[in-house]
């Protein structure tokens, strides 16, 4: 019997971990969760424990208000004695709590898999980005969602043990659809099925300039003005606190714009499902709103996701005014018949099946 250490912390990885952590807690092997405590609050983490109905992790370590440094660090100081146990060490991502523990398990000589490996914006200004590329330089199992996902890998010369697998955003998703449905968020808000736009907006480099926070907060009013949508803005408290310190608090209440708390995850599946459009600088979001044949705007200038640009899911827009009304025009008489390159929802197993002949 194998020893298998996983190791989660932020929102997106709780979501779409669920379905391989169940999958992993199904084989004969020991499995330990760990949670790094990266994400905290309620409505960043335990709601979506709930949500996902997943165990609770057996290993909680405790993160608040780090510097990315630090968040690396310490999670590689307070993972190191689980880790050390480990056959293999399992993250996903590409956080800082991915590359703590990709770190941490390559320094102490343990085999690691990453999932969702080999995605690339090309942009190494993104912390994300330098996070996928070096967990994908020391990972042994490398679970690529895509083929373009597996080249990135092979132009990095990383070819061993790379296997497309479908991303477990497209798991996550059909287990809790159902649910979902059930959801009463539309009714709570007063939100009419394709008569809003869903708003996510909490990368770095994004809500850290103060220029582009405040005219993507502008492009918002003027898009609920122009087309009648109301949009909902689900706040990261990253951006709550940089629009407060910004002075942008007033774009968050101009007309037609609802901005409400970070949802728990049936309910952002039912805002995304009945939207009209979404606006985001989220992977998660690029990939969820590809599968409902929602059209996405995405508040950047790359993509790691770029099947969805290929099938016209989704437009790159940045963050100025001109190019985000102009491209909410065109998704908006979007034909919405794209194919999901993501999967069929089977990654989870998928993945458990790979690592139970690699522990043999
Ligand atoms: C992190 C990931 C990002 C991912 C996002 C998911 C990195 C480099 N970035 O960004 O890729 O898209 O998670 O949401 O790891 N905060 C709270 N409560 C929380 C969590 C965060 O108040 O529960 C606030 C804190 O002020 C914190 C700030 O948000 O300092 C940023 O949090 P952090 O986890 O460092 O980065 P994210 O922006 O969440
Ligand atoms: N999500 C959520 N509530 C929110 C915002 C996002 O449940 O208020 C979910 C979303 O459906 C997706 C995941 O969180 O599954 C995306 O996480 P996030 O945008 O924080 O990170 P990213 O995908 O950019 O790494």
């Amino acid at each position: 019997m194998g020893r298998i250490v996983t190791i989660i912390g932020t929102r997106p990885e709780i979501i779409k971990m669920a379905p391989v952590v169940k999958a992993l807690d199904g084989l004969r092997h020991e499995h330990t969760l760990v949670h790094s405590g990266q994400h905290y609050d309620l409505m960043m983490d335990r709601v979506f424990f709930k949500d996902m109905a997943l165990r609770a992790p057996d290993v909680q370590l405790e993160l608040k208000e780090q510097p990315p440094h630090l968040q690396v660090a310490r999670t590689a100081m307070q993972a190191a004695s689980v880790a050390a146990k480990a056959d293999l060490v399992v993250v996903h991502g590409d956080t800082n709590t991915t590359l703590a523990g990709a770190l941490l398990g390559n320094k102490l000589g343990k085999p690691v898999a990453h999932v969702e490996a080999g995605i690339r914006s090309f942009d190494r200004t993104m912390p994300e980005e330098i996070n996928r590329i070096l967990t994908d330089q020391v990972s042994r199992l490398l679970f690529a969602p895509t083929e373009t996902a597996r080249a990135n890998l092979a132009a990095e010369n990383v070819r061993d043990g790379v296997h497309v697998v479908g991303n477990s955003v497209i798991d996550a998703l059909l287990h809790h659809l159902e649910a979902a449905k059930s959801s009463k968020v539309l009714k709570r808000l007063r939100l009419e099925p394709g008569r809003f736009a869903v708003l996510t907006f909490h990368r770095a480099e994004n809500v850290h300039a103060a220029d582009r926070l405040k005219r993507v907060l502008q492009s918002m009013g003027a898009i609920a003005a122009r087309h009648g949508l109301t949009v909902v803005f689900p706040i990261h408290p990253r951006t709550e606190k940089m629009a407060k310190q910004f002075g942008l608090s007033s774009l968050l209440k101009a007309p037609g714009m609802k901005v409400i708390p970070p949802t728990g995850y049936l309910d952002m599946l039912e805002l995304e499902r009945n939207a009209a459009l979404v606006f985001t600088d989220s992977g998660g979001l690029q990939e969820e709103s590809c599968y409902f044949h929602v059209p996405c705007v995405t508040l950047r200038e790359n993509t790691e996701r770029p099947e969805t640009l290929q099938i016209g899911a989704n437009v790159l827009a940045g963050t100025d005014p001109p190019r985000i009304l102009e491209a909410a025009e065109k998704q908006l008489v979007a034909k919405r018949e794209w194919p999901n390159p993501y999967g069929d929802g089977t990654t989870g197993p998928r993945i458990a099946a790979i690592v139970e002949r690699f522990l043999g």
